[in-house]
């Protein structure tokens, strides 16, 4: 692989354990200012120092990042579409590979909607951001979004829009984790991160689901709203960190975010 390519992906990666914890921010692009995200820079400064990465659109980065920060940035590059339009799926490329250059860019992200009226038109976009990123060294992160259908994911239909993204020449790919999760990454060429989805029930679905889904093979987490819509999202950005990198179990993590919410108490929101 491209020196470029390896050196950028080793930014996100982490070099001692092949893993990372993406900070997942660029809702706003198709969701607006939806909660615990309605000022972006509040909700991100203090997640930072425990994120591999951040991922985001090139306006949140530049108008709520510092640009002294060294928190590698995966930027959204796809959009167009949002809730209440017709349909979240059109999608096109919304920022320039030259764009992603001037911003110091680790990586850049795009989804693309398998199955959906939309499909051609984002395997595109994806093909086309892949021959316009690659010989800059920058490597593309391929979204596998699936809009409302929220029932779409399960491992048949995973594993299908993970490969498609691999063969057109992702150099890693977001899903989203599902029973049989093994097969999604069997079938899967590149790393996969997980997305956390919608808000779960309780801290341990989430500590679960992140402990399940890298013991199912997965490469890391790129996670949003169940740090960010968390009542304590330092703690909860920190035990799962604990997963990712410390080889915490679900239980031992849930500790960690029961002893770091407990000290909060007294020193005020973590
Ligand atoms: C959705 O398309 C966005 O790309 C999010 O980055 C992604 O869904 C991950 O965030 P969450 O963990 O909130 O699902």
């Amino acid at each position: 692989m491209d020196w470029g390519i390896r050196n950028r992906l080793s930014r996100i990666f982490q070099p001692q354990d092949g893993r990372t914890l993406m900070l997942a921010v660029d809702h706003g692009y198709f969701l607006g200012p939806t909660t615990r995200l309605e000022d972006p820079r509040k909700t991100i400064t203090p997640l930072l120092p425990y994120a591999d990465a951040i991922m985001l659109t090139r306006g949140i980065l530049q108008t709520c990042v510092d640009p002294t920060a060294t928190v590698p940035v995966v930027l959204r590059v796809s959009g167009g579409a949002t809730i209440v339009g017709r349909d979240l799926a059109n999608e096109t490329i919304t920022t320039s590979v030259r764009d992603a250059v001037r911003l110091n860019a680790s990586a850049v992200a795009l989804s693309i909607f398998v199955g959906s009226d939309y499909e051609h038109q984002t395997l595109a976009n994806l093909a086309r951001l892949i021959d316009e990123a690659t010989p800059y060294g920058i490597p593309v992160l391929a979204v596998t979004a699936v809009g409302k259908e929220l029932e779409k994911r399960d491992a048949r239909y995973l594993a299908l829009a993970c490969r498609v993204a691999a063969e057109l020449g992702a150099h890693f790919v977001k899903t989203y984790y599902c029973e049989d999760f093994e097969k999604v990454v069997g079938g899967c060429p590149v790393p996969i991160v997980i997305a956390g989805g919608p808000k779960l029930e309780s801290d341990m679905d989430v500590l679960r689901l992140a402990y399940d889904a890298l013991q199912g093979g997965a490469a890391g987490l790129d996670m949003g709203r169940n740090i960010w819509q968390h009542d304590h999202p330092v703690a909860m950005i920190r035990a799962i960190r604990a997963i990712v990198h410390e080889g915490a179990t679900p239980r031992q993590a849930y500790e960690l975010l029961r002893d770091l919410t407990q000290a909060s108490a007294s020193v005020g929101r973590v």
